[in-house]
């Protein structure tokens, strides 16, 4: 045995279980308000902060303390500082790199971990509406930001002739739109158009209905319970699947239905989560994070539903194009990517 391997080893993981371990203190923290407390920059006392949230003044001084050992807030004198940098991530709902609503995603994983055991050691099934809630308000926080960033700025842009047809007035399906952040986003920059958010999960769709209402954008927006497979509207000058195709049992048939569902020359939108097309491509700081959700989440949701084909979070562009070949789309390509996204885009 190698003890400076060992050494070396036990660092890294002494490091992952603090980070796991600080990733259900971002989320106490995002929950109770003490990062958006602190979002001004400006140094505060454990008790100050705990007066400003009304939480409990011995608990905030030993979560500071933890924030500060993984160097997300500074300390000096007793005072303790959120920088501008930080708040970003952790405080600004709005900024494009906030991450810190999406933990809860993180923390929905151990809190499903009976779920995971008996899949594990049977079917491998988890379906999607199983897990706690605390997975479905973080998917959304945690996609949002990029979709805000991105979509209207530069992905739908990056498809062709998409836009035109948009500010127009056309029709929009938005398949496994969960709580609608994407359609909602959409809809907001083309008054014109027409959306449908489509997804199998009841509870979401009734979020979704809500977060339209807020939005103001509930005359453009309809969001309906459907299945992939199964949605009855037609005519879609774009459908677009939003993180979401890898998750189901039978994406070529999600294909195929979003095919007949698509106007002559309309487009199919897929973002996925960036991978590339082997295991050794993938072992990045984003790879490992998302093959581990994806053991817990997306395929188990996929083996829960007929066909079960099980991409996983890391398909990656060649094996999605293969869906998109059998599915009959005779044109596939990768519109642009982020860090943490493919942008594809497939036509008939
Ligand atoms: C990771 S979430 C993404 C949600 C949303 N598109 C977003 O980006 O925030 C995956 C979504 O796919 C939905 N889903 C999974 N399988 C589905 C199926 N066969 N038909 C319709 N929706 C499905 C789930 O209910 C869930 O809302």
């Amino acid at each position: 045995m190698d003890e400076a391997k060992l050494t070396e080893f036990m660092g890294r993981l002494v490091g992952d279980l603090g980070g796991a371990a600080m990733t259900a203190s971002v989320v106490l923290g995002e929950q109770v308000g003490l990062y958006r407390a602190m979002a001004d920059g400006q140094p505060v006392t454990a008790d100050e902060l705990a007066g400003r949230t009304g939480c409990n003044a011995r608990l905030v001084r030993e979560w500071l303390n933890a924030q500060t050992a993984s160097g997300y807030v500074e300390h000096t004198d007793g005072s303790y500082r959120l920088p501008e940098e930080q708040a970003m991530a952790l405080a600004v709902e709005d900024s494009p790199v906030y991450v810190a609503g999406g933990a809860r995603v993180l923390a929905s994983l151990f809190i499903d971990m009976d779920k995971e055991v008996e899949a594990i050691r049977g079917d491998g099934a988890v379906p999607w509406g199983a897990h706690h809630p605390s997975m479905f308000t973080g998917t959304e926080k945690f996609f949002r930001p990029g979709y805000k960033a991105n979509l209207v700025p530069s992905w739908l842009p990056a498809l062709d002739g998409v836009v035109p047809k948009l500010e127009a007035g056309g029709k929009v399906a938005d398949v496994g739109c969960g709580h609608g952040a994407s359609t909602i986003i959409m809809a907001e920059a083309f008054p014109a158009s027409r959306f449908f958010g489509f997804d199998f999960h009841g509870p979401s769709i009734e979020t979704a209905r809500e977060r339209a209402a807020e939005a103001g954008v509930s005359d453009r927006v309809t969001f309906q319970q459907a299945a992939a497979k199964d949605y009855g509207e037609g005519d879609f000058d774009l459908v677009s699947f939003f993180d979401c195709l890898h998750d189901m049992g039978d994406p070529v048939g999600a294909a195929r239905h979003a095919l007949e569902a698509l106007a002559p020359e309309g487009t199919v939108l897929l973002v996925e989560p960036y991978a590339g097309d082997h295991l050794e491509d993938n072992l990045t700081p984003v790879g490992r994070m998302f093959y581990a959700a994806s053991t817990f989440v997306c395929t188990p949701n996929s083996l829960s539903q007929e066909v079960g084909l099980a991409l996983g979070a890391q398909a990656g562009e060649a094996q999605l194009r293969d869906v998109f070949t059998e599915a009959g789309f005779s044109r596939f390509r990768r519109a642009t990517e982020t860090p943490f996204n493919l942008i594809l885009e497939a036509r008939t």
